[in-house]
């Protein structure tokens, strides 16, 4: 295969022309795959091809249901494959999302315990723990990496109390990898378990939880389908099956439970007994499809691409006039770090920028705070009245005004052509060369073009 074109065949929808504010088309870049990507065309075939058999799963005993059965039960075993979890002890649970993973092992953690995690994590991986645990955050450095010094010294005052330390494999902001078998070790050390939250690493390198056995051992890895070319509803978390067979189910109803009296309840084992309700079976198909792709396209030619990629990314974007780019940029190799890359432009707002790339220059990014406030405010370098303004902005509403970054993150089919476009609109953007005259709105976007309608109005109208 054409390096310059590695797996722009197996993405779906990657050179669609769509329709700018001028209304000519362009080639749709898509610079926002931190936060879903598109799916592969091997899922889409695998799921038509399913769908015509898509059946009730579990006791029904007609073909479809049987074949549907099958289907959705080695979808587990594929994503146990994917993390190489020993399924003698380990257990796959299908669920919504990453969020809804997180938030099944904080139910069924005893309440109070003890959580270390970060202050560079996804809400996802923090609020649960707060909901229901005594929370510690471990800081970050000046540069946005993890403080790993003070990760120690958290565990070490904490020996023996901690239960869990939950960590992101790698940042949504900044795309820093942590060394999570070393923080595996650190854990087990003070008799603690580790959670690593694998929704931005899944996509981009290999994932090992080692055996049971092994000290650097990951007891808990969270994933999600729509951030691994397979956006179809699911997400998964891998788990000790002793764990989640300690109390009854966070979520019970039909499908956890072998019998029910109107006196008593005996509950399944797992993974039944953690997925209430009937499963979304074409959600799991596909994600397990996916984990097959990548796979066998290999994660060391995955990470090759997007490494060389993310460096020329980043090399361009430092030559930007006007740029601030945020997280150490000393390391430009990308070995510890996915192709995930935040920035402002000096003189311009975050989410104005992301409109205009939008409108104007058919690059999809993200901008604002990207559910990691702590993070990003940190990144930032706010003072603490910058930050009570930051703060009261969002509160009272003021969204399209409050601090916040430009964010591009790179998928495994991601090209130069696409970097070059952004840079070309960055180019452009600072030369103040673009057509719309941007006001704040509370749509979609924070800013639209005044006096335009927009392209997507109207397009693929479905009812
Ligand atoms: C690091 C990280 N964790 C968790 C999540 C939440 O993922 P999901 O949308 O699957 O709940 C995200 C989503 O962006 C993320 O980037």
């Amino acid at each position: 295969m054409n390096k310059a074109h590695f797996m722009r065949d197996r993405v779906l929808g990657i050179d669609r022309e769509l329709p700018l504010l001028d209304g000519s088309t362009v080639r749709y870049v898509n610079l926002d795959n931190a936060a879903s990507t598109p799916p592969l065309v091997d899922v889409m075939r695998a799921l038509e091809e399913f769908m015509p058999y898509y059946s009730s799963v579990h006791r029904g005993s007609g073909f479809k249901s049987r074949l549907s059965t099958r289907a959705y039960d080695e979808a587990h075993e594929v994503v146990a494959e994917l993390v190489g979890a020993d399924t003698r002890r380990n257990t796959v649970v299908f669920l919504r999302n990453s969020t809804e993973a997180i938030n099944k092992v904080s139910h069924c953690l005893p309440e109070g315990s003890l959580v270390v995690t970060t202050v560079m994590e996804h809400h996802s991986n923090d609020l649960p723990w707060r909901d229901h645990h005594r929370v510690i955050h471990a800081g970050s450095t000046p540069e946005g990496r993890l403080d790993m010094d003070h990760l120690e010294e958290v565990l070490g005052e904490n020996a023996g109390d901690v239960s869990l330390v939950a960590v992101a494999g790698a940042s949504n902001v900044t795309g820093f990898i942590q060394p999570v078998h070393s923080i595996a070790r650190s854990a087990h050390d003070i008799g603690a378990k580790i959670l690593v939250d694998c929704a931005q690493l899944a996509p981009h390198r290999r994932i090992d939880v080692l055996p049971d056995d092994d000290e650097a051992h990951l007891d808990f890895v969270v994933l999600s389908a729509h951030k691994m070319y397979a956006p179809f509803g699911t997400g998964a978390l891998v788990g000790p099956t002793d764990f989640f067979l300690e109390g009854g189910p966070d979520v019970s109803g039909g499908g956890t439970v072998k019998a029910v009296t109107l006196d008593g309840v005996h509950w399944q084992g797992m993974p039944k007994r953690g997925e209430a309700g009937s499963p979304n079976v074409p959600g799991a198909v596909a994600m397990a499809v996916a984990a097959k792709v990548l796979m066998e396209v290999g994660f060391d030619r995955i990470e090759e691409h997007e490494s060389a990629l993310a460096s020329y990314a980043m090399g361009r974007l430092k030559d930007v006039e006007g740029i601030t780019i945020y997280g150490d940029t000393s390391e430009t190799d990308f070995q510890d770090r996915v192709g995930v890359i935040p920035f402002n432009l000096e003189g311009i707002n975050h989410f104005l920028l992301t409109a205009i790339l939008g409108f104007e220059g058919g690059v999809g990014t993200r901008s604002g705070c990207f559910c990691a406030h702590p993070y990003v405010l940190h990144l930032l370098g706010l003072s603490p009245e910058q930050l009570e303004d930051w703060k009261a902005g969002l509160i009272a509403g003021d969204v399209p005004e409050v601090a916040g970054m430009v964010r591009i993150s790179l998928g495994c089919y991601s090209s130069r052509e696409d970097v070059d476009r952004l840079m070309e609109m960055l180019d452009r953007i600072n030369a103040g060369d673009y057509v719309g005259s941007y006001r704040k709105s509370d749509g979609i976007c924070m800013f639209v073009p005044d006096g335009f309608p927009d392209p997507a109005e109207g397009y693929l109208r479905f009812w």
